[in-house]
Parts: C-alpha cells; sequence; structure tokens
C-alpha cells in the first residue's frame, strides 16, 4: 500500500519551469546557434533594436513551434514528469481559485476566456473542467496554435459539448489582439498567461503592449492571473554562482547581460535550458515595476506567490488534485520501480521517511527530487484584479490603484 497522502517538501530553495517536449530541427538549431554566439546583435546588420526584438520573436516562435509533441509513453519516462505535473496543479488551482471568485458574486454567469501565449493548449481541458463559455487562446507560435486548435476539436469530439473557442496566431507584444478577435466588443471575465508573460519583458512597449491586450477586454472585477519565473530569485542563485551560471542535471540558467553593469529593467535577458523541453532566450520580470506598468491598466495585484509557497497555500485545499495528476514520486520507490533521480537527490525524503513513526516496511510518502523542485521554485504565480475606470475631463480611462497596498498581497 502506497501511504502517499504525506508529502516531503524537498528542503532545497529553488524553482520550475513549463513544458512541453522538444526535438529541434536544423532550422531552429541554426536559429538558436546564431542567436547564440551573437544574442545582441543582428548577423547582417549593425546593432539595432527593431532588428534585435524581431531576431528574439523568431528565436522564441521556432523554438515553440518545433517543440513535438510527446505521447504518454515519453511523458511518463520524462526526467521532469512530475515537475510538469506540478505546473499543471498550479495551474489547475489559479483556474479553479479564479472562476469560483467570479461565480461566488455572480454565480450562473457564462464565463469568458483570454488565454494569452496559451502554446499548444496545455490548458484546453482545465478550461472545459472551470465549465467556461468562450475561450480565445492567442499564441506567436503558428504552428503550436494550429496543434492547440486541434487538440480542441479532438477533444470536442471526445466529450460532445465544450466551450467555443477561437484561435490567434499573433505577437501579443507588438500586434492588437482586439482587432482580431471574431466579436471585438467582448468582454472576458478571466485573463490567464501561463509561462509567457516574461518574454514581453524585452522593452517597455512591448511590456505595455502585452498589458493593453492583456486589460483592453478584461470587464472590471475580472481576474488576470499567471506564472513567471521570479527574477529574485534568478538573481540570488546566479549572484552565487560562477559566471553567473547555474543549474542541475535537468536545467541551466545563464544570464546574458553583465550584473556588474547593473540590472535593465528591460531586455535582462538569460538563456534557459530545460532538458529535452525549452532552450530558449527569456527576459526577467522585475516584479515591482510589473505591478506599476499592470496599475496603469487597472491592474490591482491581489496575489503573488513562489511556487514553494503557492504549495503552502494551497495543498490541503487541493490535495486529491496533487494525487490525481501525480505530483509526487513515491518514496522509496516501489518494487520494480526506480527513481527518477540519484540517491542523493532524495536525502530530504529518506530523512522524512526514517523519522516516519508507525512505519511499516511497504509504506511510501510522495515527494520531488531535488533536482526538479530546483526548477519548480524558480517560478512564481500572481493574480490582479481589474478595478473600475474613474474617466477624467478627456474622456480617458483612470484608476486608483495603490501599488503600496500591492506590495502586500
Ligand atoms: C512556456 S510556453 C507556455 C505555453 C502555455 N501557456 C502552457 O502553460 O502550456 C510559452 C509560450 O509563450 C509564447 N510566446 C512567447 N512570446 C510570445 C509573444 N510575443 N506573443 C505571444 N506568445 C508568445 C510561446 O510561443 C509559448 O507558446
Amino acid at each position: 500500500m502506497d501511504k502517499s497522502t504525506e508529502f516531503s517538501e524537498p528542503t532545497s530553495k529553488n524553482g520550475e519551469k513549463p513544458t512541453d517536449s522538444a526535438e529541434e530541427n536544423t532550422d531552429k538549431k541554426e536559429s538558436l546557434k546564431r542567436h547564440r554566439e551573437n544574442p545582441e546583435e543582428n548577423e547582417d546588420a549593425p546593432p539595432n533594436k527593431v532588428q534585435q526584438n524581431e531576431e528574439h520573436a523568431t528565436v522564441v516562435a521556432a523554438h515553440y513551434n518545433h517543440l513535438e509533441e510527446k505521447g504518454l509513453k515519453e511523458r511518463f519516462n520524462s526526467p521532469i514528469f512530475y515537475l510538469r505535473n506540478f505546473n499543471n496543479w498550479v495551474k489547475s488551482v489559479l483556474i479553479q481559485e479564479y472562476t469560483d471568485k467570479i461565480r461566488e458574486k455572480d454565480y450562473g454567469k457564462a464565463l469568458r476566456v483570454l488565454d494569452i501565449c496559451c502554446g499548444k493548449g496545455g490548458d484546453l481541458s482545465k478550461w472545459q473542467k472551470a465549465r467556461v463559455e468562450r475561450v480565445v487562446f492567442a499564441d506567436i507560435a503558428q504552428v503550436s496554435v494550429q496543434q492547440c486548435e486541434t487538440r480542441y476539436q479532438d477533444l470536442r469530439k471526445r466529450c460532445g459539448h465544450l466551450y467555443s473557442a477561437e484561435f490567434i496566431a499573433a505577437d501579443c507584444t507588438k500586434d492588437t489582439l482586439r482587432d482580431k478577435y471574431t466579436d471585438p466588443s467582448i468582454s472576458f471575465d478571466l485573463v490567464s498567461c501561463q509561462f509567457g508573460l516574461h518574454y514581453s519583458f524585452e522593452s517597455l512597449s512591448q511590456a505595455r503592449r502585452m498589458l493593453t491586450n492583456i486589460s483592453e477586454c478584461l470587464r472590471p472585477d475580472g481576474y488576470f492571473f499567471g506564472t513567471i519565473p521570479d527574477a529574485y530569485e534568478i538573481v540570488s542563485r546566479a549572484q552565487k554562482s560562477d559566471n553567473y551560471t547555474f543549474g542541475n542535471r535537468i536545467f541551466n540558467i545563464k544570464l546574458l547581460f553583465d550584473p556588474k553593469e547593473g540590472y535593465p529593467l528591460f531586455g535582462a535577458k538569460y538563456d534557459f535550458h530545460l532538458e529535452g523541453v525549452v532552450d530558449c532566450p527569456e527576459f526577467l520580470v522585475n516584479f515591482q515595476l510589473f505591478v506599476k506598468l499592470a496599475a496603469e491598466f487597472g491592474l490591482e495585484l491581489v496575489y503573488k506567490a513562489r511556487f514553494a509557497d503557492f504549495y503552502k497555500d494551497h495543498s490541503e485545499k487541493y490535495k486529491q488534485l496533487l494525487h490525481r495528476i501525480i505530483c509526487f514520486e513515491s518514496y522509496p520507490a516501489p518494487p520494480g520501480k526506480e527513481l527518477i533521480g540519484d540517491a542523493a537527490e532524495y536525502a530530504h525524503a529518506h530523512k522524512f521517511w526514517e523519522e516516519l513513526e508507525d512505519k511499516k516496511e511497504c509504506d511510501r510518502i510522495g515527494t520531488m527530487s531535488v533536482c526538479e523542485w530546483e526548477v519548480a521554485t524558480i517560478y512564481m504565480a500572481f493574480a490582479f484584479k481589474k478595478k473600475k475606470p474613474v474617466w477624467d475631463a478627456d474622456g480617458k480611462p483612470t484608476y486608483k490603484i495603490s501599488t503600496e497596498k500591492s506590495k502586500s498581497a
């Protein structure tokens, strides 16, 4: 019998990454190689901000477009199996929490959602479980958006009734999404941006455009929530490392700017590699700045937590879901199975297990290898509430938001 209701939280302090599978093709490899060799410059022309931005968007879109969908068997054998499931747990909890908040005020309301930076539709079935009415999916990677649509159609065939949906391939840091909606007057109850917002922190104008897309059609009292890498965590780990590079057997992060010259507010680029899944440059999100910018768009911070704290905040309420989607590995390994990592990665679990009272020979605990947990704890979750606008003399919306209050959210 598995006594997997006991969870032993890894003691290491660290973070996570969204997932999906990847096999690179030659184009993508070339594109990434060019980017690595000369990250700040365009090959054929003198350095130029516009070209750099376009180069970066191309690299990101190419990377995600070429991620292959992995089958169930491959996913089971993945070195980040539990990490991937844990990320899905965080996203499911966020979706559940904020759909519930809307329903608490307006039970029975038909919910409309924008899933921005949707990728291949990792959250398609989460929206189904949340019983929403309509979802607009948007992402820069055209192939991913097509895969998202195909997966949506498959889900629809399987379950009969499903929310209605539309699919938009667009650079959400440069394009106006509203111009692309079937109904530009649509009003969203929820906007979700999972593991994607940090791409907009390449420049102020891109972050602004992203926030405009997020906020423009979000109704007052609606919620914007998501997940991003925690810049504070990345910077503190990088500062403790050689050459501002750190990682373990499954991930690696390298800062691509010199922190001795300070931390840029935008364009603070780093390379992120996650074994077999992600290999892409990203940007640090200065959270205080993000909160200030969001306030300009009527968004008030109501929740923020690093994943380790998010787990503490929600693990009791969403315990069953943790089990159902297998977020933790059984320790010791059940007969005939091997642990995903080396024995040393389970020292915390071993200690916890040894100290268990009434331990029967077959009892097991649920845990995560230190390597996976070090990735999981790089990330943080956040939520903002859209405020009601006050109209100024020129007919422009203004919002009364205290960013001081937000600090304690
Ligand atoms: C890590 S994936 C997350 C996908 C999905 N939200 C999930 O949780 O499974 C990040 C996504 O952000 C998208 N992205 C990056 N830059 C973007 C941009 N400028 N506009 C729209 N999407 C972008 C990528 O194409 C990718 O699909």
